[in-house]
């Protein structure tokens, strides 16, 4: 049985002002009645799996346990780090923790802060992985790109494999690269964007990071195993763990893997990068605005507009991004979204 792994550790600054430290991207409630973190797990109902793990900052516990009680959904698994060290050593945690009772679970691993609108066809992508993770490949899956975005990990695919050419080898795969580089590959149309989701063996991951990460292995394993675990989480030591390497699993395992390959997902993705992301997956009116909370507009169209407390009024302006917050309140040309970052940048330096 698969064991899902999610992911929630991410900050997901360029949601701000919505997003923020203390309470980020995937527990917002930006997409349905709820969170992403909640809508990940409710997407994996109807699939034959274990007890999902969730993996987040530990300042998280308590929303994260009361995000999953509400959907009847709470876990064991909850496994806390003390500080965040990106994506390569959660991963390892949660592969380590599995392999524990010597078993080796095909693990789905899972970004907590992704839209996906077609489930259905979510679901069969995960079954055509299933036999390539259980031959020890490294499974991603491949999104068809839509532009030369520099944010995403590219896959160039190779032959195809699988008795029904459910996949293709992964001829090379490279982490964001620069935009001339990315328009390059655009232009080829062999490459695939990679979706952040991965499936694979806990113990072939943990080999593989051995052999190209093993200061990163080691960490891991010795931060696990030094904490008294007794509580209904899973700790992670803090001195040990600050000491890991930050590096995401794209660098770390899949641009070095000999053993990667893509299995195609056309399901509706999005990993919900920015504000205007958020607008193209979510419901409009017949203006093209997508709102939420109490708005009035006229004249008004192509806006996302998103208020928690205070009404917001819109008069005869179009392309915005307006996001009212009780503290902060964002005005943003929607082809400009990137620059949230500016904003927090900002901040971070007046603190
Ligand atoms: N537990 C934990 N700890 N989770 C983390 C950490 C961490 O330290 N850092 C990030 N995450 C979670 C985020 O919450 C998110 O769900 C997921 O891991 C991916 O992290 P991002 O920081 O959002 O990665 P990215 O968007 O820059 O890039 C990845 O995703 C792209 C697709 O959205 C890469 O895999 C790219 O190759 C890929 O194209
Ligand atoms: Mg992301």
């Amino acid at each position: 049985m698969l064991l899902p792994v999610i992911m929630a550790g991410g900050t997901g600054s360029r949601l701000w002002p919505m997003s923020r430290e203390l309470y980020p991207k995937q527990f917002l409630r930006l997409h349905s009645t709820h969170s992403m973190l909640q809508e990940t797990l409710l997407r994996l109902d109807d699939l034959n799996v274990r007890e999902p793990v969730v993996i987040c900052n530990e300042e998280h516990r308590f929303l994260v346990a009361e995000q999953l009680r509400e959907i009847q959904k709470l876990s064991n698994n909850i496994i806390l780090e003390p500080v965040g060290r990106n994506t390569a050593p959660a991963i390892a945690l949660a592969a380590l923790n599995a392999i524990k009772d010597s078993d080796d679970p095909i693990m789905l691993v899972l970004a907590a802060d992704h839209v996906i609108n077609n489930v259905e066809e979510f679901h069969n992508a995960i079954a055509k992985a299933i036999p390539f993770a259980s031959a020890d490949k490294l499974v991603t899956f491949g999104i068809v790109p839509t532009g030369a975005e520099i944010g995403y990990g590219y896959i160039q695919r190779g032959e195809h494999i699988g008795t029904n050419n459910e996949g293709y080898e992964v001829q090379c795969f490279v982490e964001k690269p620069n935009k001339e580089t990315a328009e390059q590959y655009i232009a080829s149309g062999d490459y695939y964007w990679n979706s952040g989701m991965f499936m694979f063996r806990a113990k072939k991951y943990l080999q593989e990071l051995e052999k190209f990460r093993p200061d990163i292995l080691e960490a891991c394993e010795q931060a696990l195993t030094s904490q008294p675990n007794s509580s209904d989480f899973i700790s992670i030591n803090k001195d040990i763990f600050s000491s890991c390497p930050d590096e995401s699993i794209d660098y770390a395992v899949m641009e070095k893997t000999n053993d990667g390959m893509v299995v195609p997902l056309d399901a509706g993705w999005s990993d919900v990068g920015s504000w205007s992301a958020l607008w193209e997956v979510n419901n409009k009116d017949n203006d093209d605005n997508a709102i939420t909370g109490d708005v009035f507009l006229h004249n008004t169209n192509n806006c996302y507009i998103n208020t928690d407390e205070k009404l917001i009024a819109a008069v005869g302006v179009e392309n915005l991004v307006i996001v009212s917050t009780k503290d902060a309140v964002l005005v943003i040309d929607k082809t400009q979204v990137q620059d949230v970052k500016r904003v927090v940048e900002y901040l971070k330096a007046n603190e």
